[in-house]
């Protein structure tokens, strides 16, 4: 079977497989979460709210796959099963049901900042071995930044 070789090995390939399989499950999570919002969301905000966070999942989507390919080039396999999920995700669950649009924009509002801090985390443990990695990393703080600000400015 064919392996994959990257520029990376030992603590800094470790370091850096971490900080990705991390960012994987937030962005995937979050994208399931999203998804769970926009199909039970309530009230009288529904269709901007309903509107908004399908483009949170397109964009958590689109993150989520720049971060399993990056593991893929550097030879770490990205582990995207919902097994996986349930067992490592750190973005705590909506309540089943529908939710109220005030209740979603606050959940979204808190598990966007716990996304955030993580991938600054990241951004800082990528720096010395590398600095590709935490590129990517920044730019992916800079759109959840944005994102975490649209929702809590509806608070
Ligand atoms: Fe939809």
């Amino acid at each position: 079977m064919a392996t994959i070789t990257g520029p990376l090995s030992g603590d800094a390939k470790n370091t850096v497989a971490e900080a990705l399989q991390g960012a994987l499950v937030d962005l995937v999570d979050l994208s399931l979460v999203a998804k769970q919002m926009h199909w039970n969301i309530v009230g009288h905000n529904f269709r901007p709210i309903h509107l908004q966070l399908d483009e949170l999942v397109a964009l958590a989507r689109e993150h989520a796959d720049t971060v399993a390919e990056r593991a893929a080039a550097l030879g770490i396999n990205p582990d995207g099963r919902s097994a996986t999920l349930g067992r490592s995700t750190k973005i705590s669950q909506p309540e089943s049901g529908w939710i109220e649009d005030g209740k979603v924009v606050a959940t979204m509002t808190d598990i966007l900042e716990g996304v955030g801090r993580r991938m600054r985390e990241r951004i800082e443990a990528t720096d010395e071995p590398d600095k590709s990695t935490q590129d990517l990393f920044i730019r992916i703080a800079q759109d959840i930044d944005k994102e975490r600000w649209m929702f809590q400015a509806q608070r």
